[in-house]
Formats: C-alpha cells, sequence, structure tokens
C-alpha cells in the first residue's frame, strides 16, 4: 500500500483546514487531525494553509503544432486566423514524428509543471497522411500515467472543401480519437457549413464520441453555426457531450440575436470554450478601430446558466507566438478582457480553469473527494482571486498520490535586506 499525506491543506469554500489521506493513489479521508500514523511511513507533505485544488484542465489545445512557430517558412503578415492556416498547411508536408512528438511531448511537461493534468487536444485530420492523428494517439498512451489526454478529430481545413476529407474524418474515428471536431466557418458556403456540423453529430452519435466544434472563429456577425449545435444538441439530448470552441463571432452579434441564442445554448446544455489570449490576438484584425477583441460573451452566457471554459489553444504556433501552457495566464488575461475581476467574479474564472472544464470533458473521478483519483496541486496562494492576481506556481503537482512536480516560488531580498512578497 503506498500513502501519502498532506497537512493543512486550504481547500475551497471551507473556513478549516483539513488532512488530506491518500492511499493507493486514491482520496481515502479529508478531515481535520489525521494522525501522522495514518501515513502508514508514506510521504507527509505540509500544505502551510495554502490553497488545494484539484488540477488544472486545458480544455483546448493544438499539441500537433505547438513550439513550431520558430520554424514556420513565413511569418504571419496579416495576423488573421486565415493566414495561420494557409502558413501551417504550407510547413506540415514537412512535419515529421520525430519534430511532433518532441514538441507535444515538451509541451506534456510544461503542462505538469503548470498543474494542468487534463488536456484536450486538437489533431489535423485533413492531413492526408493522420500523422498527427497518429502521433498524438500515441502520445495519449505514452503519457497516461502523467496527464490525461483527450484527441479531437480536427478537419482544419472543412470536411467538405475536398471530397477526400470526409475519408479521413472516418479513418480518425477508427484511429481512436475521443472527441469529434469540425470547422463550419471555414467551409465554402454556409449550407456545407451546416451539413458539416449536422455530419460532426452524426458520426458522434453512432460512434458514441464527444463532440467538439471549432465554431464560427472569426469576427463575421454572420458566421451562426453554434445555432446549428444548440439545435442539434437539443434534438439529439447531446448538449452535455458538446463543447463550441472558440465562438469569437458572438462578440460582434446583435443584442436580439445573442440573447436568443445563449438561452438556446442553456437549454442544450452545452458547452463554450473561450481562448483568450489567441483569439485577442487573431480576430478583427481587419476592422481597424475600434479594435475589438474574439472573446464569446462570457459574462451573459454564465448568467444564463451556459457552462463556460478557458483553453489556451495555442502554445508557440502559427496562430501564437507566444505562450507557456499556462491555464492561469489566460486566466488572468480573461479576467480583463471579459470584465471578471470583481470579487465574486474570480471565483468564476478560475471555475473555467478547473471544474468547468473538467464537466466539458466528461470528466468522472475529478475533484477532491473521497474515492477519487488522488489529483491535486498546492498553490503558493490562500484563495482563488489571489491564485488569478499572481498566477501562483503550484508547489506541489500530484498525480495519482505521487509528486510529479515541485516548484520553490521565487524569493526577493530588497535593498534594506526585507523579504518581500506581492502580499498586503
Ligand atoms: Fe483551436
Amino acid at each position: 500500500m503506498s500513502s501519502l499525506l498532506i497537512r493543512n491543506a486550504r481547500l475551497r469554500d471551507e473556513t478549516e483546514l483539513k488532512d488530506i489521506l491518500i492511499t493507493d493513489g486514491k482520496f481515502a479521508k479529508i478531515e481535520a487531525g489525521i494522525p501522522q500514523e495514518a501515513a502508514a511511513g508514506g510521504e507527509v507533505i505540509d500544505a502551510g494553509g495554502c490553497l488545494v485544488s484539484p488540477p488544472f484542465v486545458d480544455p483546448h489545445v493544438h499539441l500537433d503544432a505547438v513550439l513550431s512557430a520558430s520554424q514556420m517558412p513565413r511569418q504571419n503578415e496579416t495576423g488573421t486566423l486565415i493566414e495561420a492556416i494557409g502558413i501551417w498547411n504550407d510547413w506540415r508536408p514537412g512535419l515529421t514524428k520525430e519534430i511532433l512528438k518532441r514538441n507535444a511531448r515538451e509541451v506534456v511537461d510544461w503542462y505538469i509543471a503548470n498543474g494542468t493534468l487534463k488536456v484536450r487536444t486538437h489533431a489535423d485530420c485533413t492531413d492526408p497522411t493522420l500523422l498527427t492523428v497518429e502521433c498524438l494517439c500515441e502520445l495519449r498512451e505514452e503519457v497516461k500515467d502523467l496527464i490525461d489526454i483527450q484527441v479531437v478529430a480536427f478537419p482544419q481545413n472543412g470536411i467538405f472543401t475536398n471530397p477526400n476529407h470526409i475519408k479521413l474524418f472516418e479513418r480518425a474515428v477508427e484511429m481512436g480519437v475521443d472527441v469529434l471536431g469540425g470547422a463550419p466557418h471555414l467551409e465554402l458556403t454556409r449550407e456545407d457549413g451546416v451539413r458539416e456540423v449536422e455530419t460532426v453529430y452524426e458520426y458522434a452519435e453512432k460512434y458514441g464520441k464527444l463532440i467538439d466544434i471549432h465554431c464560427d472563429e472569426t469576427g463575421d456577425p454572420d458566421s451562426k453555426f453554434v445555432e446549428v449545435m444548440a439545435k442539434e444538441s437539443i434534438l439529439r439530448g447531446m448538449g452535455e457531450r458538446s463543447s463550441a470552441s472558440h465562438t469569437t463571432a458572438m462578440h460582434n452579434y446583435n443584442p436580439d440575436y445573442a440573447f436568443k441564442l445563449i438561452g438556446n445554448l442553456a437549454k442544450a446544455k452545452m458547452s463554450i470554450v473561450t481562448n483568450p489570449i489567441a483569439n485577442a490576438n487573431l480576430q478583427n484584425r481587419l476592422e481597424g478601430y475600434p479594435r475589438k477583441r474574439g472573446l464569446a460573451r462570457i459574462d451573459d452566457l454564465h448568467a444564463r446558466g451556459v457552462n463556460v471554459c478557458i483553453g489556451n489553444d495555442s502554445v508557440m504556433d502559427p496562430w501564437y507566438s507566444l505562450g507557456r501552457a499556462s491555464i492561469l495566464d489566460s486566466a488572468y488575461f480573461v479576467s480583463h478582457y471579459g470584465h471578471l475581476v470583481g470579487a465574486a467574479q474570480l471565483p468564476l474564472v478560475f471555475d473555467m480553469a478547473t471544474v468547468n472544464s473538467a464537466k466539458a470533458l466528461a470528466l468522472e473521478d475529478y475533484g477532491i473527494a473521497v474515492g477519487n483519483q488522488a489529483d491535486l496541486v498546492i498553490l503558493d496562494a490562500k484563495s482563488v482571486s489571489e491564485v488569478i492576481r499572481l498566477r501562483s506556481e503550484c508547489t506541489y503537482v500530484i498525480r495519482k498520490g505521487k509528486v510529479l512536480c515541485t516548484t520553490e516560488p521565487a524569493k526577493r531580498t530588497l535593498y534594506n535586506g526585507r523579504n518581500m512578497e506581492f502580499r498586503v
């Protein structure tokens, strides 16, 4: 039997500090004053009153493209999504298994260090070799003791823009992806976009897959495919297994249309995944000033009961050249661009990086509760608001009761010898 005892843990929404006993990779006991003998000789960690949380979740990234920005043949001159896709398409034939897996594997370690242990990655399935699907399905198995990965069959260039793409999509399903994706706004016509959404739902229903569609990732207010997702979710009863990612056109919808749409998304019980940093960079590039940003209507969606999540989308790729696989960076960013820095709103931002995304990924066994898999992070903070404000380090990242990473927060010594922290 393996054991780990964590003392003095500050659990969210609880005033009293608790001890957490983990045995054989599961939470065995959560209460104050667990005796040391209960650890049965296993490791004991003192959380020192710091916040202990379930690990972070990134519900949206493209691991097939991470760390490739410096290798691209040219710069994205317009800064647009469309030009970035063109650069990716030009570069993709030279992508090898070795490069892809090396880059993705490196970012897996970045995720672990940042306390993210659940990730959903898209894999471009319009690549005729399906190398990206093959590599990411292999990686999912290779790192399963470290991190949970869901792989999405993502038709980067649309399903109906080429007669071979539907065959590639079907092949990706056979290769064992977990989730079916789409990009209806990149089809050649509105009609093909609607057909694409319907096709994804048909396949997902037939093969028992989750759904996560890149939907309306544009500033065009006439891009309205998320309404088709809501319809399919409602009629098929599949909303709790369905996520719409990006949905940046929503930012520019007129108020009456947005009101009706959000009501239908709530009725459908769908999730919305916003990718604030990448989309702030990519969207509304052609409009000049006022310079709007691509962001779903987070506060309106949340107020009406829609499950809203934060993703990273990109880590140093043709779409966004910065990033370090930190969901807290995205959370900090969205708290500002979404007008969510109020004391009552920051807990929602934290939810968007944890429990809301776990719900979107249909994760079972997530959360600090007796019987669940013992995945957790100890944060260098006393509250969720402080975590967002400081983008706190994870001093411990624990998976199935084993320590995967420890981090020592920075120590600063001022001119007068004072050791300073950014706390009052
Ligand atoms: Fe994306």
